[in-house]
């Protein structure tokens, strides 16, 4: 399988993975047509008609064009990234070559549905969109969300000029029935109109004015968007705005209003920066929540030993076990499937849900481009007060415990360490630090705030009010203002 998100080089870089396809022995190979792939339906394809693997085209989020990014994932049979001893094993095979093969031939016409050969291999080109759209039409109740879409309420969906202007179009324009428009920025284009396809309320600006018209009446019910590869999504209300750790848990706590899931959950996993908003509902339904390292593949091994249905990180990404990858629209229909459901606002929902569980106001700050030694520095220092910790109060907030976090992974036995610094206070709130980047562009550091509020007086607080103190504390422990010279973060998610 190949197919990628339509960036610039997509179509040239297929048709060279074809011929050295062809050359190395493969009997048949599937292409999503135009050479169009998004990540999770690449995994879907993978999955449905059980391929060797599959090769995907992208460099997510980043930006596209002749002076862009590109890249290329392999992806294993199970639909999922290819695991590191994998990969491992690529790379030193990549630097030991001296030759390799390549057939000769004609390109192949990505754009022509059907069947054609390349030397001894068969090459089908596949609707890109069809296999995922079924997937999700089995998953998601289409009837209860055309029935919503019928009665007024309005929707808007940003492609971003990325992967998922098709399937969306297919899926919300045409199998349920929003009006033409509803889905903006709807054609992959190779350089995504000059934009940087990261669904964040950054760079997702046109959605963003949309979904906050000053005339709130005049705003949609509900908006969402997807990144490049189209993994990703953000979801929105009328003026509001759903954290992605928020989002996993309401998914999670309704889950069985929709048919794929109707039986339940087998369990929840989060990748440890995500707020531990989702361990709440997992508590509430019995059924495990697991806290892994950041990293789709972590969630992959749980999948496929059937521990958990869910899984989502704080990074804009949310998934289940109906593939092996994380899915932006897939979390966008699960948001209307409960919409239809329930008829309440995105923001009435989020705001119940907070009632019912309390709210873990969570906000991330970066520190980007910082110099790498006095990131370095700053980790050490923040780590070299862990033996007194655990018991020191910092006003209110006592701290519960400290550590650098590391995972045994419960299917393979494999260890990953260095994970994040977790400062856990024993009301529930939390104070994580990680360093990543560490390139010629300097290194970023990354603090996660967490406050658990439990007191629905307070729910509506802005996040950045509600964390000040954490924030301060954060500040006391690494000493960031007086380390780095900076009196705010490069980016607040
Ligand atoms: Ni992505």
């Amino acid at each position: 399988m190949v197919g990628g998100d339509g960036r610039f080089y997509n179509r040239e870089a297929i048709q060279v993975i074809l011929r050295m396809a062809a050359a190395n022995g493969f009997g048949k190979a599937l292409v999503g047509q135009g050479g169009i792939l998004s990540t999770p339906a690449a995994s879907c394809v993978i999955r449905k008609y059980g391929t060797f693997g599959g090769l995907i085209l992208s460099a997510s989020h980043n930006p596209g064009g002749p002076d862009g990014d590109f890249g290329i994932k392999y992806n294993i049979g199970n639909g999922g990234p290819a695991p590191e001893k994998i990969t491992d094993a690529i790379f030193a095979a990549s630097r030991a070559l001296t030759s390799y093969r390549i057939a000769d031939g004609t390109d192949v016409a990505l754009d022509q549905l059907g069947v054609c050969t390349l030397g001894q291999m068969r090459v089908e080109v596949i609707d890109p969109v069809a296999d995922y759209a079924d997937l999700m039409e089995s998953l998601f109740d289409f009837a209860a969300i055309r029935a919503l879409i019928g009665s007024g309420f309005r929707l808007c969906f940003d492609a971003m000029h990325a992967v998922t202007g098709p399937y969306a179009k297919e899926i919300l324009e045409r199998r349920l029935g929003a009006p033409a428009g509803a889905v903006i920025n709807g054609v992959p284009l190779p350089d995504f109109g000059n934009g940087h396809p990261d669904p964040n309320l950054t760079y997702a600006d046109q959605l963003v004015a949309i979904m906050y018209h000053a005339d709130k009446s005049a705003a949609p019910d509900f908006g969402a968007a997807s990144d490049g590869d189209g993994d990703r999504n953000m979801i929105l209300g009328r003026h509001f705005f759903v954290n992605p750790s928020d989002s996993l848990a309401v998914i999670a706590d309704n889950a069985t209003l929709a048919p794929g899931y109707a039986k339940g959950l087998a369990g929840i996993a989060r990748s440890m920066p995500t707020s531990a908003a989702a361990d709440r509902v997992a508590h509430k339904l019995g059924v495990p929540c697991y806290e892994t390292p950041t990293g789709w593949k972590f969630f992959g091994n749980l999948m496929d030993a059937g521990k958990v249905t869910l899984c989502g990180e704080e990074s804009f990404g949310t998934g289940s076990s109906h593939v092996r990858e994380k899915d932006g629209l897939w979390a966008v229909l699960f948001w209307l499937n409960i919409l239809a459901k329930r008829r309440l606002s995105v923001e009435e929902i989020v705001h119940r849900h907070w009632s019912e569980f309390g709210r873990n106001v969570y906000s991330r700050h970066d520190y980007e481009a910082l110099p790498s030694a006095v990131a370095a520095e700053l980790m050490a220092h923040v780590t070299g007060q862990f033996a007194a910790l655990p018991g020191r109060s910092f006003g209110h907030y006592r701290v519960k415990f400290c550590d650098d976090f590391s995972y045994t992974d419960p299917i393979d036995g494999s260890l990953a360490t260095g994970q994040g610094l977790r400062i856990g206070f024993e009301d529930g709130s939390r104070i994580v630090f990680r360093l990543s980047g560490t390139g010629t562009e300097g290194a970023t550091v990354r603090i996660y705030l967490e406050a658990f509020e439990a007191d629905p007086a307070r729910h509506r607080m802005d996040a950045q009010d509600a964390l000040g103190e954490l924030i301060g504390i954060a500040d006391e422990l690494s000493q960031l203002k007086q380390r780095t010279g900076r009196d705010k973060p490069t980016v607040i998610t």
